[in-house]
């Protein structure tokens, strides 16, 4: 059995979703083992862009098996408007397969996720999608299963239990309450729909050969590894696998990070490389830096080596993708952080200082940038002798090979070394 995992190693929005779509062309599984609708992986079908949020980036592979697994939550409205989306692109449906253990998003979590977010004086920046509450449900053992939705019996009585819940909790205006009825009726009509998919997926795991996991979100918005509070609530490194999708750690062959030439983030919290200048303003422009889920402008900031090279040893990366090289494109200075300061301490492990990155100070590498375009280059030696040299530099500086550079958007916009 060969399973190889693709994982963000950044913030999220790293360029996940180009290189499953690349990479699934050889497999007979593509499966994500975590998150929900907060998801946004961006692939192209010739010109034509889609953002797929639950299914895995596999479908437009013909015979691949795409797998919702049993770590994800699942919110069936969102998914039957992504399954519209996906037919209507010419893509079959047929080889869709949603975990039987996997928790389901209700319109209840994601109105307790908004009123959260507007109450708090400490705000996450959430997608608004659900993703906390559902989780929370999940771990206090009251949640619903995709189970569940085969008994709708079960599944009005569970649904009952947790609006009484809430009521209990929060006061809900009577305009709230009939929206989340009237989105009620939507949710059991579209959990009718998706209930064909519902399948044991434990034996495909176990039986398919060749398998492409797709992780969503990034390894520093991981609950346990990453800049907690500011996080989601699931694992998106590489440990979040095995628990997701019922497959033993031994069986992981090859682990694949993905990052961004540079860093982005959406939504709050600590962000030691952030530029908020000119520099920023032109990655965000020409990176087309918004939020593929929401849309939120976002943040960004050079490379940050620290952070990457926990991110590596944190997932046992094997090898690593650096995407949106093109976007360097542009600059005369490129910088890359290789190591924090922070109270006279002075090093290049971000777990020192994981409490306090609101304050760490970047040290910077100055780079000499190409200011030549990279995006027809197909052989790493034909690139820019600068753009090589920042490339073996961040080898060096995380200790890790990188075999794959993303030159552009589309699935031949690539550099495999
Ligand atoms: P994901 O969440 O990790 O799958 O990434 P997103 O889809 O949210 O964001 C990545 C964005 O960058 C998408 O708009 C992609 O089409 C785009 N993209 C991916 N790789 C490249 C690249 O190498 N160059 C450029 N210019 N765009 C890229
Ligand atoms: P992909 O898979 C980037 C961020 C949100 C917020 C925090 C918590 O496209 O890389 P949540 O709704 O999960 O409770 O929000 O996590 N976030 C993402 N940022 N890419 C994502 O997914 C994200 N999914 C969640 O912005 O800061
Ligand atoms: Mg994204």
């Amino acid at each position: 059995m060969a399973i190889t995992a693709i994982i963000g190693g950044q913030w999220g929005d790293e360029g996940k979703g180009k290189i499953v779509d690349l990479l699934s062309k050889d497999v007979s599984v593509v499966a994500r083992f975590q998150g929900g609708a907060n998801a946004g992986h961006t692939v192209y079908v010739d010109d034509q862009k889609l953002v797929l949020h639950q299914i895995p980036s596999g479908i437009l592979r013909e015979e691949c098996k795409c797998i919702l697994g049993g770590g994800m939550v699942i919110d069936p409205i969102e998914l039957v408007q992504e399954l519209k989306e996906v037919s209507d692109m010419g893509f079959s449906l047929d080889n869709i397969y949603i975990s039987n253990s996997a928790h389901i998003t209700t319109p209840i979590h994601r109105l307790i996720d908004i009123t959260n977010e507007e109450k708090s004086n400490n705000k996450i920046g959430t997608t608004g999608r659900g993703i906390g509450p559902t989780y929370v449900d999940k771990y206090n053992r009251n949640g619903i299963r995709a189970y569940d939705l085969l008994e709708k019996k079960k599944l009005i009585k569970k649904l009952d239990a947790q609006l009484k819940n809430t009521l209990d909790s929060q006061t809900l205006t009577q305009k709230q309450l009939d929206e989340i009825k009237n989105k009620i009726d939507e949710f059991l009509k579209c959990s009718d729909i998706i209930s064909k998919y519902i399948q044991d997926t434990f034996v495909i795991m176990h039986t398919e050969n060749n398998i492409l996991i797709e992780g969503a979100q990034g390894t520093m918005l991981d609950i346990d590894h990453g800049t907690y509070p500011f996080v989601t609530s699931s694992n998106p490194s590489s440990g979040g696998i095995t628990t997701g999708l019922g497959v033993p750690l031994n069986k992981v062959n090859r682990l694949v990070g993905i990052f961004k030439a540079y860093i982005t983030r959406v939504g709050n919290g600590p962000f030691p490389t952030e530029l908020e200048d000119e520099d920023g303003a032109k990655i965000q422009n020409i990176g087309k830096e918004f939020g593929a889920t929401t849309g939120r402008p976002r943040r960004c900031g050079w490379f940050d080596a620290p952070l990457a090279k926990y991110s590596c040893k944190l997932n046992g990366l094997t090898d690593i993708v650096l995407t949106k090289l093109d976007i360097l494109d542009n600059f005369n200075e490129i910088q890359i952080c290789t190591k924090y300061e922070c109270d006279g301490n002075i090093s290049s492990n971000l777990s020192e200082f994981m409490n306090n990155l609101h304050r760490v100070k970047p040290i910077y590498k100055t780079f000499k940038g190409w200011m030549t375009s990279t995006n027809e280059i197909k052989e790493f030696d034909n690139l820019p002798i600068e753009a090589k040299e920042y490339i073996k530099y961040i080898e060096e500086l995380i200790e890790t090979p990188v075999s794959i550079i993303s030159t552009g958007p589309k699935r031949e916009d690539i550099i495999i070394r």
